[in-house]
Formats: C-alpha cells, structure tokens, sequence
C-alpha cells in the first residue's frame, strides 16, 4: 500500500477523477446534448484515458463500477491498459447516497456489499479505494448525529479498504452549494476533520496508508462573495494544519464544482503557501477537468482529437500549479 500511496503522490503527477455514477453522467451528457449509455460512457472514457502524454502528468485514475469491467476498443481492459501506462487504478468504493432521516442531509450508502465488492477489486488489479461522505452547510447541518454516522462510514471504509490492500481515499466533501461564509466553511472543514482523524486514530487505522481527498474552504455559492486565491489558501490551510495528522499518506483536492481556472488558481496559492508543511498535497478533480473536453468532444468521434487536446492542457496547467509553479 504504501508503494501505491508513494506512486499516487508522485511530485510531478495528480489524480483524474473518471468516477461519475450512471445519473451524474447521465446530466453531463445531458449539459452538451448526448444520451449517456454505459457503450457511450465507455467510448468517452477510452477517449480521455488514451489521450496522448497522459501517463506523464497523471499518476492515478479512479474508475466507476461501470468501466472496471469494460474494454477498449482493443479488446484490453480498462484497468490492464492503465497498468500498462504506469497510472494506478482506483475504484469509487460507495454505492450513492440516501435522505438521511427527516432531513436535508444525504448519507453515502454501500458497507453492506463493500467487503465483496473490494475483494473482487483487488483481484482484477485496483489498487486504491474512494468513498466520498457530503456535509451540506447550513445553520443547522451538518447535524451533530450525521457527522458521527457519515464519519463511522468513513473509518469502516478505510479499514475493509486495508484488509484488501487497497489504498483508501477518504473523501469528506464540506459542499459549496449555500450562502454560508468561507469562515463558516472552514469551521466545519476543520470540524469534519478533526472528527473524522480521531475517529481513524481510534480505529487504529495506519494513516500512511490513507490519502485525504477533501475540498478547500470557500464561501458559499449563493453568498454573493468571490474568495481571492490568497484567502482561500489561508483558509483552507488553516482547517488542514488544526486537524490533520502529519503522517496522513496524502492530501489531494476535488475540485467540487468550482470553474477549471479556480480550481487552478487556489491550488496553486495553497501549494505555494504549504511549502513548510508536512504534507504531499495534490489534486483529484472531475468536473475541472472534464468540462471542456466533454463539451468539445459532444459525442463525435471526428471531436476526439482537439477534446484530447484540451484535456491534457488543462491537465498540463494543473500539475504545474501542482508544484505552486503557474
Ligand atoms: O467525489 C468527487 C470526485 O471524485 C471529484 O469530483 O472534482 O468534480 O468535485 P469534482
């Protein structure tokens, strides 16, 4: 595990997020005019997994459920073909999410099939786990009993993640959506953190082997604010150095629905700003990603080309913000 830990954090690499369940990338497609179906949803991610150069920027991918078992057009499999790159395979290890109680608040659902499903992972050649748990902000949520739910998920995740050898991302996600503050937000990211460290430490969890993949502090979609790139950095570095432990394995970002120049921009700043730091950071974005490779590609295969293109640019900006160098 650690070898996997070590590769994934690899100083000139990062991590690309191909885990879209059915129904999200069923409204992606949706957004640029294309009916997803799990034959377009495989043509697509070939297209972004063969783009050219990839190998050399990305050190890990983490796959749906869906495409574990899909092929190339080659007839290889998805998770043969990215060994044979050098790019580590990952699977998103959750099974969606459910209303938690009487509430707003949507608890990830899949423990009850998890040791079976990890199992079956691990033997065709995955090598690290994902399992993200949303807290919604609002002046009552996260509520007190949520949290310890959402957070016992977490550590039994990452401990049958450990018994199959797997690499566990733990992914508590603090959602942009609302009109909270960013000090609000950094509250409860430094909150969920704590709670969730202690509760691995608890566990006897081994922390080396854990990477953290969580969002940076930003102020609420609908509070009318636009956080500057020092700010941000200063916020969520402040959350990360109250709550995680020095030997966590890793900390990678999602980019959570901020625009690709954001993400960018602040990861650059919190790079830069974390250089005395304990802490491999990197990043693990989706949508940042894939937006505009998604919208040129539009389903064409006479697209693959120039949305290849783009992607590995915008792939290519990041990593250098990666090393705080843009
Ligand atoms: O669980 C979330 C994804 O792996 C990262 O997605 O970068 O679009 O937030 P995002």
């Amino acid at each position: 595990m650690l070898q996997t830990v070590q590769k994934i954090m690899s100083s000139k690499k990062g991590v690309l997020a191909l885990d879209w369940s059915p129904s999200t990338i069923e409204i992606q497609f949706k957004n640029v005019g294309i009916t997803s179906t799990p034959q377009l949803n495989r043509v697509y991610r070939q297209m972004l997994v063969t783009t050219p150069e990839l190998n050399e920027f990305i050190s890990g991918i983490i796959l749906h459920d869906e495409t574990v078992n899909q092929q190339l057009d080659s007839g290889e499999g998805f998770v043969e073909y990215l060994g044979g790159l050098g790019i580590v395979s990952g699977v998103r290890a959750d099974d969606g999410k459910s209303k938690y109680g009487d509430t707003q608040q949507d608890m990830t659902e899949g423990l009850d099939s998890l040791d079976d499903r990890l199992k079956k992972y691990a033997e065709v050649g995955i090598k690290f786990t994902k399992w993200r748990a949303a807290f919604k902000i609002s002046d009552y949520y996260p509520s007190k009993e949520f949290l310890k739910e959402s957070i016992d998920r977490l550590v039994t995740f990452a401990k049958i993640s450990h018994k199959h050898g797997l690499v566990p991302f733990v992914e508590p996600d603090v959602e942009m959506k609302g009109d909270h503050t960013t000090t609000r937000c950094s509250e409860v990211t430094a909150q969920v953190l704590k709670l969730l460290f202690d509760a691995l430490k608890e566990a006897g969890v081994d922390l080396e082997n854990v990477i953290l993949k969580t969002n940076m502090v930003l102020p609420g979609t609908e509070s009318g604010v636009e956080a500057a790139s020092l700010e941000v950095a200063n916020a969520t570095l402040y959350a990360l150095r109250k709550s995680v432990p020095e030997n966590v394995g890793g900390i990678v970002f999602l980019s959570g629905g901020q625009s690709y120049e954001d993400s960018v921009h602040h990861l650059d700043k919190i790079e830069d700003l974390a250089r005395n730091d304990p802490w491999e950071i990197s990043f693990s974005y989706a949508r940042a990603l894939q937006k505009d490779a998604l919208e040129v590609w539009s389903g064409k295969e006479e697209n693959i080309d120039e949305a290849q293109k783009v992607l590995i640019e915008r792939i290519k900006k990041v990593v250098k913000a990666r090393k705080g160098e843009l």
